[in-house]
């Protein structure tokens, strides 16, 4: 196959709303830790922030901009952290306060921002709040912060209406009253240790300025917050009057996401972020039925950025990416936020794995052809970092890691592996704790005999650091080439549009103004190599391990007017600079 790249734009996506200045995180890659799988200090084979710290220095010489911490605060780790029972504490296995203070100083000092996880929808079972609302029985004012209900049916014995939680089951949990009997019900959207916080009491939405101020006063840079559509459900708590509702989550309105309601908090809590020098900022994490509607989270006096979950969802076809990346500049132009693109996280089956599979989906069990999904994941990595806007990282996507699919049922923890039809299971195989050096598990995880929480196989001494540090074929250098270059052409990261070229099927191409004297991403998504004519210039990056072979074009005419023909492997993906 053999195409012609024209100079001419087909189409400049993202209509500019505001010319307001660019500011760090419009273009920034944000690399996001998991704190029980980064770097175990103590030893206990699970990660820590004294761990996190040490490490620092590694993520300022990969080339992010900053650093998103999932959550490390109390919490009895019924969801990974996700439920939390105090807002203001460590949690002992993570360390203490002064390890995180000393966490956000060092990164300070290395140049890295800082951006914890804030978790507003719910929090654990055995936040004081929800055990003394417990404790108190019906009618204590505590209950009034969250959503407790009596049953249906002449006993109470059915839930008070037919909501399923996200992890599976009924989103409904019976409790005892104080006096041993069967009581109240509360709603949790996730498992039944977090119950939803009621976002209809101030004594709410003043506890969470407050945290956000403890946190903020502490120096970090800003919050990604943990299902920032849920906080507020629709009046009177209606029936959905069908089953099965995980299947339309972010694609129909459902009661109790994406409210028009929460758009009044982010407003209160930009007021907060604007309130302290050096740009804090708000990410959401926001499952809306469209991008249009996540981008109602990001206007100017809301939020800053927001999750790009369809551009994680869709799968490795060119037409595809096409669409998903013209609606994304053009849904989030229109409101003057940075576009988000990201590949993997804590939630989804990472996406060597996804483009090893000929089906995808993000909770996969099958490992698929390997090599395949590392070839495709390289080349989506180099898509990713030239497009307009942020990126996100999931730690380890830098060294090639795939998903571990074949834990075994008994090491397994993510709380909705246990609980029947939910929406994830599979969460696990990407939480494995990071390979660092050595050839014996834990690979520097930790202390040599600390042991990882999640076994980590066999053949990842090859993945680890220390393996791929150097190697210019390895995916690690890869990432710290590709990084570094965007540091260099600050273009790259800026803008709000690309400029599509022509290009044969199964091939995207696009041009980045600005960039130096021209940049171009040309990536084939085929099967086979396709060659492409380019107007001149040279390759930058490339990701297979060797570099395109590229000669004039025009039967071999060395006038320069005729281009050079540039031969584009399968799967792969070029930096080329014209
Ligand atoms: C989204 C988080 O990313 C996920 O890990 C967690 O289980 C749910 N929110 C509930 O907090």
């Amino acid at each position: 196959m053999s195409q012609h790249l024209s100079d001419a734009p087909r189409s400049a996506a993202a209509p500019a709303a505001d010319a307001s200045a660019r500011d760090w995180w419009r273009d920034a890659v944000i690399y996001q830790v998991y704190p029980r799988s980064f770097a175990d200090g103590n030893g206990d084979g699970m990660g820590d922030l004294p761990g996190v710290t040490a490490r620092l220095p590694y993520l300022r010489d990969l080339g992010v901009d900053a650093v998103w911490l999932s959550p490390f605060y109390a919490s009895p780790q019924a969801d990974a952290g996700y439920d939390v029972a105090d807002y203001r504490e460590v949690d002992p296995m993570f360390g203490d306060l002064n390890d995180a203070d000393d966490l956000v100083r060092t990164a300070h000092a290395l140049g890295l921002r800082v951006i914890v996880d804030l978790v507003p929808n719910h929090c654990s079972d055995q936040h004081e709040w929800f055990k003394q609302a417990l404790r108190e029985g019906p009618g204590s004012a505590l209950r009034d912060r969250f959503h407790f209900r009596a049953g249906k049916g002449a006993h109470g014995e059915l839930p008070p209406n037919d909501w399923e939680s996200i992890f599976g089951g009924p989103a409904w949990t019976r409790t005892t009253e104080p006096d041993g009997t069967p009581g109240q019900w509360y709603l949790h959207l996730f498992a039944p240790e977090q119950p939803d916080f009621n976002w209809d009491h101030p004594a709410v939405h003043e506890e969470f300025r407050s945290v956000l101020r403890f946190w903020l006063d502490l120096g970090t840079d800003g919050f990604r917050i943990d299902v920032a559509h849920g906080l507020v459900k629709a009046a009177g708590l209606p029936d959905i009057g069908h089953s099965e509702q995980l299947a339309l989550l972010g694609s129909a309105p459902m009661p109790y996401f994406d409210q028009d309601g929460v758009h009044e908090i982010y407003r209160g809590w930009r007021r907060i972020l604007d309130e302290y020098p050096g740009e804090r900022i708000g990410v959401a994490e926001a499952w809306t039925p469209t991008i249009e509607r996540a981008a109602l989270y990001l206007r100017p006096d809301e939020l800053h950025q927001a999750f790009n979950f369809e551009y994680l969802a869709t799968p490795w076809d060119a037409a595809a990416l096409h669409k998903v990346i013209d609606k994304s500049l053009a849904a989030m132009g229109a409101v003057g936020a940075p576009a988000t693109w990201v590949l993997s996280n804590h939630d989804v089956t990472r996406h060597a794995t996804r483009f090893a599979n000929p089906h995808g989906g993000t909770q996969l069990r099958e490992a698929g052809d390997r090599e395949l999904g590392l070839r495709r994941a390289r080349a989506a990595t180099l898509l990713m970092l030239a497009l307009p806007g942020s990126a996100y990282l999931y730690q380890g996507e830098e060294l090639g890691l795939p998903d571990v699919t074949d834990l075994p049922d008994e090491v397994r923890q993510d709380p909705s592996f246990f609980r029947a039809a939910g929406q994830d299971g599979f969460r696990d195989g990407c939480r494995v704790p990071i390979p660092w050096s050595g050839t014996e598990p834990p690979y520097g995880f930790g202390p040599e005999g600390g042991g990882s929480w999640l076994p980590q196989p066999a053949s990842w001494a090859q993945l680890s650091v220390a393996a791929q540090t150097g190697d210019p074929a390895s995916t690690l250098e890869l990432y710290r080439s590709a990084l570094a270059l965007r540091r260099e052409l600050p273009a790259l990261g800026a803008g709000r549009s690309v400029q599509w070229l022509d290009a044969p099927e199964g091939v995207l191409a696009f041009r980045r103004d600005g960039a130096g004297d021209g940049f171009l991403c040309l990536v084939n998504l085929t099967a086979e190599p396709v060659v492409l004519t380019v107007p001149g210039g040279r390759p930058l990056l490339s990701s297979a391990a060797q570099p395109p072979a590229a000669v004039p074009a025009a039967g071999g005419s060395p006038d320069p007017v005729d281009g050079i023909e540039v031969t584009i492997a399968a799967d792969t993906a070029i930096w080329w600079a014209i």
